[in-house]
């Protein structure tokens, strides 16, 4: 754990959702609305404004969280000055779909087959609402139907199921930093991260405060958000593994090999040989491992697996410092109903994820870990080798799980997920949301 004293953040003035975690079992809702009159839209957020959810308070239960995010197209839309939208960082000004070719959005997964209004410009204002039952999103939901001015153009419901684990089977939402100065315990294994990665307005690695959009007051206590939407092929995965395993067992270990994690959460790193699910559903132990030292040449958790791509922690350099400027704060849940227990063939619903990624930086966090670690096996000398859980290859890849005495290679890897689309969004400090709000001469 850090010894480094602990900032002070200004949490009654930061959006919730960037710090506090999810109830384990939840309802939620993500809106998406385009802006047709500036004027109206304005005066509805100064309505809506005293319901958003700030990170306040985090310990005590709430019946609901309600926060709102906006795009670059929404901030011009709703009418922030231009010097100030010119002061915002160039890849959120240019979206999601705009970044295709960053982002590895190829085939089925290119901003041209999304999902409509996504990557079309259209989408000017996020909603998110939570609550830990489906009863409680009345009282949300009514609160976003008082945005005025506006059309809302999507919807989609999402859950967080009684066990935690998302459409593949896996138990999700364990790997994440500790952001310093939040309020909330660190769990053992969880890098402690400056909050300027995270929120606009603090010191971040660096010892740096990043430059924040302008005026202060719009960037003080924001953060940029990447809004995902990825469908899962659940049959398809299960097919996949149950061909290339020599048994039942197997089958499980070569799912784990995927992910870095069995499915119930334990990871390889700690139960290289079976699963422990009592291990997996603890949080004081879940996360307490290095790579480094420990599995050095990937024989418990294979360097091109998904959790070793994606937070490398210490394998890279030596220390976690490396990792810790390309971390993210990630919420997901899941949308579309579970394929039966066991089912291998598909049964034709469309099922996934949708994701939020927050940090300060889109382009050092969420773009750089799409290119440099999910769609590059460079860094962990396996050439063209890509992420086998989440990368868009578009046409069969390879996965090599080392091993002694000899490593295995799964060929034939199809794409798992396809992506449906997405936005850069910022979800701006509650006063910055004030002065969006207000009327302007
Ligand atoms: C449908 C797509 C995805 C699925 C099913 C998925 C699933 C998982 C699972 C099962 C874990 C292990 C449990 C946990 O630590 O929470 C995990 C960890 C993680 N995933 Fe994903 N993931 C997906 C996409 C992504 C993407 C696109 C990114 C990055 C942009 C990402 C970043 C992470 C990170 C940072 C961790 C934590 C790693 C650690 O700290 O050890 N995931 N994911």
């Amino acid at each position: 754990m850090s010894a480094r004293p602990e900032p002070r953040l200004d949490l009654g003035d930061i959006q919730g959702t960037v710090l506090r975690p999810r109830p384990a079992v939840c309802q939620g809702v993500y809106l998406l609305y385009r802006i047709d009159d500036a004027a109206a839209a304005r005066r509805a957020l100064r309505e809506v404004l005293p319901a958003v959810t700030s990170a306040t308070h985090m310990d005590e239960p709430r019946p609901f969280t309600f926060n709102i995010v906006f795009t670059y197209t929404g901030l011009a839309a709703l009418g922030v000055p231009e010097e100030s939208l010119e002061s915002f960082p160039q890849e959120f000004r240019y979206g999601m779909a705009a970044r295709k070719d960053v982002l590895g959005d190829v085939g089925a997964s290119d901003p041209a087959q999304w999902v409509d209004p996504m990557g079309t410009g259209q989408v000017h204002i996020g909603v998110v609402v939570i609550a830990r039952e489906a009863g409680g999103l009345a009282e949300p939901l009514a609160i976003a139907a008082g945005l005025a001015g506006v059309s809302q153009l999507y919807r989609c419901d999402v859950y967080i199921p009684p066990g935690g684990r998302e459409h593949f089977g896996f138990l999700e939402g364990i790997g994440g930093p500790y952001v310093l100065g939040s309020g909330i315990e660190a769990l053992p294994g969880q890098d402690p991260v400056m909050p300027g990665e995270f929120i606009l307005g603090y010191e971040d690695e660096s010892g740096q405060v990043p430059a924040m959009p302008y005026p202060e007051i719009l960037g003080r206590n924001g953060t940029f958000l990447a809004f995902r939407q990825v469908a899962t092929d659940v049959a398809g995965f299960r097919r996949y593994v149950k061909e290339q395993a020599r048994s039942p067992e197997d089958e499980e270990l070569l799912a784990a090999k995927i992910v870095g994690r069995w499915r119930s959460g334990a990871p390889l790193a700690l139960a290289p040989e079976r699963d422990d699910p009592e291990l997996g559903a603890d949080p004081h132990r879940n996360n307490d491992f290095a790579y480094r030292d420990d599995d050095p040449d990937g024989r418990r958790v294979p360097r091109g697996a998904h959790i070793r791509r994606v937070n490398p922690r210490d394998s890279l350099t030596g220390s976690i410092v490396d990792a810790k400027i390309h971390r993210m704060v990630r919420r997901g849940a899941l949308y579309g109903p579970l394929l039966p227990e066991g089912q291998i063939e598909d049964d034709g619903a469309e099922r996934g994820l949708i994701f939020i990624f927050m940090g300060a930086s889109l382009v050092r966090q969420f773009e750089f870990i799409h290119q440099a670690w999910i769609n590059n096996g460079d860094f962990v000398e396996l050439g063209d080798e890509t992420d086998p859980l989440v990368s868009i290859h578009d046409g069969p890849a390879t996965f090599t799980i080392p091993g002694k005495p000899v490593r295995r290679r799964l060929a034939g890897l199809p794409d798992f997920v396809t992506i449906r689309g997405g936005e850069y969004c910022f979800m701006p400090g509650l006063e910055a949301l004030a002065w969006l709000a207000a009327d302007r001469p």
